[in-house]
């Protein structure tokens, strides 16, 4: 890999492709507009998500510039999907030859373009690193365990992810504890959400509601599951209105295991990001089976449930306001008459989410690659 001559900017190709990863390239690409002359970015969008509800509206919202380049792999098997980015990306890498590619977070758009960037001697930058679920029947556990192994800049959002960097035989060089760009996207918006009428408009009353999304697999995907959870969430529903933005996975998942029958709950579209944010920011708890819910609800200290049976993102849970339920419905139901009891969760923002991870991020980034070998990091 040739290193950039000092007089010439520093090419970065950022990849991004389903939702959860534009609030995170956002803050990214602010910091390189930041520094113009320094950083010649490229925005690449691979078309993973590409509804408008799910893809557009969020680089509206987030001010992102529009990206160069649209890869529009669109859905497909975790297989076609992955290989489209992988053969799509490699012929834009070549084409443009940058001195280093950033990722962010852990979709099949994530690997695919780490695997085409190391193939080629191009480095790579991880951004969110070292997160384990330790369950590898996620798809995105393998995205992260696959991706960390071969990137050569490791950016960590907690102290966990480093210990199991280490353990897994990363260099600790390579790693890099720098906060959280999701967090840093949500602090820059939180007064531009917070004027937003989205709770009213919704016919719901500030803290007299509560906040669901799912769309995991081993929620969605058995009928059996989708109904349970449905009985339970549909019994709250009746004592404190549950909305439920639809992922169109869970959409799809409702359809057929449901046979089109909707749940007993206050449904919407999928919602922007200042929408959304606006929603969490006054709701009296919220239930997911996100990752990053899980972050955005510790950062403002609203009560998290997570219907899951582990998490990647465990400072969530020893210091921020999330609780890890699992999907048992018994279980479920518990921990929602005890936060409607009052047993709330006291929890404080984690170290560096402070609204500055993309600075340090991209301070990094520049020291490393500014006229060195890049292949050295
Ligand atoms: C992906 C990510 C997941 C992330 C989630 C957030 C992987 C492995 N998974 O899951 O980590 O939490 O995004 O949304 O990368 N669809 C549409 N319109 C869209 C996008 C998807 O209708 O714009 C439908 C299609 O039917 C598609 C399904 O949703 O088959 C699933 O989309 P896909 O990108 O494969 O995975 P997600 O479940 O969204």
């Amino acid at each position: 890999m040739t290193p950039p001559p000092s007089n010439e900017p520093i090419r970065i190709l950022a990849v991004a492709g389903a939702r959860p990863n534009f609030m995170k390239i956002a803050p990214l690409m602010h910091e390189f507009a930041r520094r113009p002359g320094r950083f010649q970015p490229i925005l690449v969008h691979t078309g993973q998500h590409y509804d408008k509800a799910m893809s557009e509206s969020f680089f509206t919202d987030l001010g992102i510039p529009e990206p160069d380049v649209n890869l529009g792999v669109g859905s497909g098997s975790h297989g076609q999907q992955t290989a489209q980015v992988l053969m799509k990306i490699e012929e834009l890498l070549l084409e443009r030859k940058p001195h280093a590619v950033l990722v962010v977070g852990d979709v099949n758009s994530t690997i695919a373009a780490t695997l085409a960037a190391v193939k080629l001697d191009i480095p790579v930058a991880h951004v969110e690193a070292g997160l384990r679920s330790w369950d590898r029947k996620m798809p995105e556990e393998i995205n992260r365990v696959l991706t960390d192994s071969i990137s050569n800049w490791l950016f960590t959002t907690e102290p966990s992810a480093e210990e199991n960097l280490v353990r897994e035989g990363v260099p600790r060089e390579k790693i890099h504890f720098v906060g959280n760009v999701m967090i840093d996207t949500l602090l820059t918006h939180r007064e531009q959400a917070r004027k937003l009428d989205t709770v009213e408009r919704l016919g719901l009353k500030p803290h007299a509601y509560a906040v669901l999304t799912l769309h995991r697999p081993s929620n969605v995907d058995s009928a059996g599951q989708l109904v349970r959870l449905f009985e339970v969430l549909g019994r709250l529903n009746r004592e404190l209105p549950v909305v439920f933005p639809i992922h169109p996975r869970t959409a799809n998942a409702i359809e057929q295991n449901l046979g089109g029958r909707k749940p007993d709950l206050h449904l919407t579209d999928p919602l922007g990001y200042l929408d959304f944010l606006r929603l969490l920011t006054d709701a009296q708890m919220v239930l997911t089976d996100s990752g990053g819910i899980q972050e955005e609800t510790t950062a403002l200290g609203v009560p998290c449930l997570t219907l899951r049976d582990s998490t990647e993102r465990p400072v969530t849970v020893t210091e921020g306001t999330n609780r890890i339920v699992g999907t048992d419905p018994d279980a479920i139901e518990t921990a929602i008459s005890e936060l409607r009891n009052g047993k709330k969760p006291k929890g404080r923002r984690p170290a560096l989410w402070d609204g500055q991870a993309a600075g340090r991020i991209v301070d990094i980034l520049e020291r490393d690659l500014a006229g060195k070998d890049a292949g050295s990091t």
